[in-house]
């Protein structure tokens, strides 16, 4: 195999065969293809795409260059949940103690969050002492007695995807339907669950702008957990708005307690609900009726939160926290954003908002950023409120003051103000179940 062949090739447009991929990859892992042709491929990539086939052996040939994760001894029971990357997305942190009381096991691995998205290790990295990181035993024994453990993503678990998925980010070519779909599900067949459930993120804070791209993205990946032998389901989500209204680590691990407790946002507790569903229904075989009101029985009879505490304890994070979220306390400095006028919310990039909480210290400009647990951003107002001249429409927190000025001109950016109530946009634009749509009857939804 010829690697400027192949190129040649894709430059044209013409598929190439399994056999090509799966070389490729096993070269490119072992750094006998440089970088600069395979990203002159991910560029014939990005403008000529792939047939499914393709997408297929690139998965699977990714998958197979590291470790796999053996959770056999889980049976049907091991289910996995992945998010596309959001703004205030912490629903890992609700929806994993809620699958585990309900019986399911969520043996996960996570990522953390770079540029404007949060990730959940970070989250978790807010209680002190919690290790987001575990011997191969630790975690088997902790999902086993748990039924719930969270790590950070191994190097040596589809170590092809994150070789290409570094030079991608720096060649303009993550935004393409099959390298995403085959990175991420990449990772889920090498991690080892029997079921996937994906939230596929839409609008201004996504990968994915529009309804119609996620939907291609969530089939795609659907299909390629189910060609491999996976329960997968996808549930599309709104991403325009950032999800709840904190965002910034231990203000989000304080909002997903609420919500674990039975109050909190209604849209974050929603889409809990929505992927917790699915993911019950593939875990304990249950019809999405009956998963959905276990669903809610866990959530609201307090046994997710207990869940949640035990999870946290085992993991030896400080179960005081958990109990107590005012101990993460406040970040020393503060900062306002309010309406200039009476108006109404029309609109609100969740990327800005992502941003801007970047900016006081929650999130990376760069892998090395060192991230403050306590800064981030509460939006109080969001698309569609009355708002009143001088109301608080955002509350900024940094141990930074400096960063305070122009997080707060980001978030003012971030918004868009109309004199008159505008509708608002739906939440759950669609879910995908082993590829058939859901009827808008889901009494999840
Ligand atoms: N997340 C991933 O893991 N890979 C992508 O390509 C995009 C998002």
């Amino acid at each position: 195999m010829r690697m400027y062949d192949l190129i040649e090739k894709k430059k044209h447009g013409v598929a190439l065969s399994r056999e090509e991929i799966f070389e490729m990859i096993s070269l490119y892992t072992e750094e006998k293809i440089p970088d600069y042709q395979m990203s002159a491929l991910t560029m014939a990539i990005y403008f000529r795409g792939m047939t499914d086939e393709e997408t297929f052996a690139l998965t699977e040939a990714m998958a197979k260059s590291g470790d796999t994760v053996d959770l056999s001894r889980f049976g049907d029971r091991s289910v996995d949940k992945h998010s596309t990357g959001g703004v205030g997305d912490k629903t890992t942190l609700i929806v994993a103690p809620i699958v585990a009381a309900a019986g399911g096991v969520v043996a996960k691995m996570s990522g953390r969050g770079l540029g404007h998205t949060g990730g959940t290790v970070d989250k978790l990295e807010s209680f002190p002492g919690f290790r987001t990181s575990l011997s191969p035993e630790e975690f088997a024994d902790q999902s086993e007695r748990v039924g719930l453990a969270v790590i950070g993503q191994s190097a040596d678990l589809a170590p092809a995807d994150k070789r290409l998925y570094a030079l991608r980010d720096v060649t303009a070519t993550v935004d393409s339907l099959p390298l995403i779909a085959s990175s991420i599900m990449s990772k889920k067949l090498a991690a080892g669950t029997r079921s996937i459930v994906l939230d596929v993120k839409c609008g201004s804070g996504a990968f994915m702008r529009t309804p119609e791209d996620a939907t291609r993205l969530a089939e795609t990946m659907v299909h390629i957990g189910i060609a491999h032998g996976k329960n997968t389901a996808a549930v599309i989500t709104n991403m325009d708005v950032p999800l709840g209204h904190a965002i910034g680590n231990a203000m989000e691990v304080t909002e997903a307690i609420e919500v674990l407790r039975g109050g909190g946002p209604d849209d974050l507790r929603t889409v809990c609900l929505t992927l917790a569903t699915r993911m019950i229904a593939l875990s304990c075989k249950k019809s999405i009726e009956e998963a959905h009101k276990i669903a809610e029985d866990c959530l609201y009879g307090g046994k997710a939160y207990t869940k949640f505490c035990e999870w946290i304890e085992s993991q030896g994070g400080d179960p005081a926290y958990a109990r107590d979220p005012a101990l993460f306390g406040r970040a020393a400095h503060t900062g306002e954003v309010c309406a200039e006028e009476d108006c109404y919310i029309s609109a609100c990039n969740a990327e800005l908002i992502g941003t801007a909480a970047m900016i006081l210290g929650a999130g990376r400009q760069t892998k090395d950023s060192v991230i403050d647990p306590r800064a981030g951003v509460l939006l109080l107002k969001k698309p569609g409120d009355r708002v009143n001249a001088g109301e608080v429409i955002a509350r900024l927190f940094t141990e930074r003051a400096a960063t305070l000025d122009t997080a707060a001109d980001t978030v003012r950016a971030a918004l868009t103000f109309s004199d008159t109530a505008i509708e608002k946009q739906p939440l759950i634009y669609a879910v995908i179940d082993n590829c058939a749509v859901f009827s808008k009857e889901d009494p999840s939804q």
